[in-house]
């Protein structure tokens, strides 16, 4: 690991994970700890060039309030104060935090006093992101006011000479102007990192690494298709060829040709060495999941179905020591800071089998970001429409079918599905939505075309914008594309008569139809 790293300390605000993204977009590689999960020596430990204190959401001069051991101060690192942080840093150092009598949120112009230090690329008057309900009244001796706005007299402070700075404001978010340029100046030039962080030499040193435990043990993948247990496969099978073996289970449930894509990528013939074994598992689900209406049914079988398979899969193929699993950066960091990993079950489905046993379970990609994972699968040779794929469930097409599962209805969302795809690429538009599908409602609705009645089904096309997918609204997809799906679908596809498109927001709706 490069010796050019930043240790953030989380505070529980909610931007923490995206100031690790942040600094890692400057080329320097950081981590996220959990203040109360690193004490003095623990930080001393990880040896961090810099140290970031994130916001969050208390009081620092509150009983019980997050704190940190004053010693941090003297390792003669030097600290950024984000919000809370920056709260925190003022406090601990001596100076006074008050409840802000107007709280700041949002949109907020701050004025900039003082460029010499962090604030250097700030305009005049810099548009900034707030978040806050107390305030520094009075910097700690030692310190410069660099910022201020009307409400907020310290929306900047720093010690230079100690190395200390400190924003009242976000400068991680987008809508913060220049924020970017802070976050860069505090990593490359206060704490003169070098930017080494880079998904080259990242691939290279995981794949010594992987051969270096693996040793000529066997390791199992269970590889769903999606970005990260592919781009995880594609890295093993550099590391260890095919002492490799992936289990790939269609289950009947996935995109048009999506299999078949898999295969060709990992399978007999493809670019990387290993064992990859396709499971065909398509009317064993359409068998389990006939006359199954309710949705939490349907997942439950899809989920438990997959275990069976994958047990009786691991059987025939035999021992392996090791198992892979694509678990990333964000689910290490939500399962619980600093804890041991908790095993995700990466191939998106159920859970994988307790009584299958493995020496050691290796998440090679469990430090990545997902958007470095998807740069990490480009800089192993993965094609860029595997690597830029949409988020897809793991009970796949079985929650876009509303009611019962048939084969005839999946091959018609498939169908429906991939004009869809095809139409928002050819408009340009793939880049601007966060996720795009089509699904099948259970109703069907007299129809006429040519001189006959049809007595069909009507698709539903759903597409988002969204940062989190804990909420999202519908896009606003030009009316010409969208008739162009609709003539295309009810043209196209059989058994189809009718097209509808989904306006509803996340909240109340989900962004799956179950
Ligand atoms: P919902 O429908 O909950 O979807 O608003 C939010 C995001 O999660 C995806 N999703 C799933 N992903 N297993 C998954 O791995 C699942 O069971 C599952 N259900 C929903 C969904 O596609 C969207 O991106």
């Amino acid at each position: 690991m490069s010796e050019n790293r930043i240790l953030i300390l989380d505070f529980g605000g909610q931007y923490n994970q995206l100031i690790a993204r942040r600094v890692r977009e400057c080329g320097v590689y950081s981590e996220v700890h959990g203040y109360e999960q690193m004490d003095l020596e623990d930080i001393k430990a990880f040896d961090p060039k810099g140290i970031i204190f994130t916001g969050g959401p208390q009081s620092a001069y509150g009983e019980g309030a997050p704190s940190i051991d004053d010693g941090v101060f003297d390792l003669g690192v030097p600290i950024l104060g984000i919000c809370y942080g920056a709260q925190l840093m003022a406090y601990r150092l001596g100076g006074r935090i008050d409840s802000a009598p107007v709280s700041e949120y949002g949109r907020t112009e701050v004025v900039i006093d003082d460029k010499n230090g962090l604030l250097a690329a700030a305009d005049d008057v810099n548009i900034c992101w707030m978040s806050h309900t107390d305030y520094i009244s009075k910097p700690p001796e030692g310190f410069v006011i660099t910022a201020h706005t009307e409400d907020c007299p310290v929306a900047g402070m720093e010690n230079r000479e100690k190395g200390f700075y400190a924003v009242q404001f976000h400068p991680e978010v987008n809508h913060t102007q220049h924020g970017f340029d802070f976050l860069q100046r505090f990593v490359l030039d206060v704490c003169g990192c070098t930017q080494d962080w880079k998904m080259d030499s990242y691939a290279r040193e995981q794949i010594e690494q992987l051969r270096d435990k693996v040793g000529d043990g066997r390791v199992l993948l269970a590889l769903s298709g999606g970005v990260d247990s592919s781009v995880a496969a594609a890295l093993l099978s550099r590391a260890i060829g095919n002492q490799l073996t992936c289990v790939f289970v269609d289950h009947g449930l996935l995109r048009k040709n999506e299999a078949a894509q898999v295969a060709s990528i990992f399978g007999e013939g493809g670019q990387f060495n290993l064992n990859f074994v396709l499971v065909d598992a398509k009317q064993r689900y359409y068998s389990k999941l006939a006359g199954i209406t309710e949705p939490e049914a349907k997942r439950k079988v899809i989920g438990e179905e997959f275990i069976r398979v994958f047990e009786e899969t691991t059987r025939e193929i035999g021992q392996h020591e090791y198992l892979a699993q694509g678990t990333i950066y964000p689910d290490v960091i939500e399962s619980g800071l600093g804890k041991s990993a908790v095993i995700k079950s990466h191939h998106n489905v159920g859970g994988l089998p307790d009584n299958v046993d493995f020496k050691e379970i290796l998440e090679p990609l469990r430090m990545l970001f997902k958007d470095e994972v998807r740069q990490l699968g480009r800089e192993l040779g993965l094609p860029e429409e595997l690597v830029s794929r949409q988020p897809f469930p793991g009970p796949g097409l079985g929650v876009r079918i509303i009611g019962e599962i048939t084969e005839e209805k999946v091959r018609i969302v498939q169908d429906a599905d991939a004009i869809y795809r095809e139409e928002i690429a050819k408009a340009g538009l793939v880049g601007s939505i966060s996720q795009y599908f089509a699904a099948l409602t259970n109703m069907r609705t007299v129809g006429v075309m040519g001189d006959f009645r049809t007595y069909d089904y009507a698709i539903v096309l759903r597409a988002v914008e969204t940062s989190d997918f804990m909420t999202a609204q519908a896009s606003e997809i030009p009316w010409s594309v969208l008739q162009r799906v609709m003539t295309r679908i009810v043209n196209e596809v059989d058994h189809v008569n009718r097209v509808f498109y989904d306006l509803t927001s996340k909240p109340p709706g989900t962004v799956e139809m179950e």
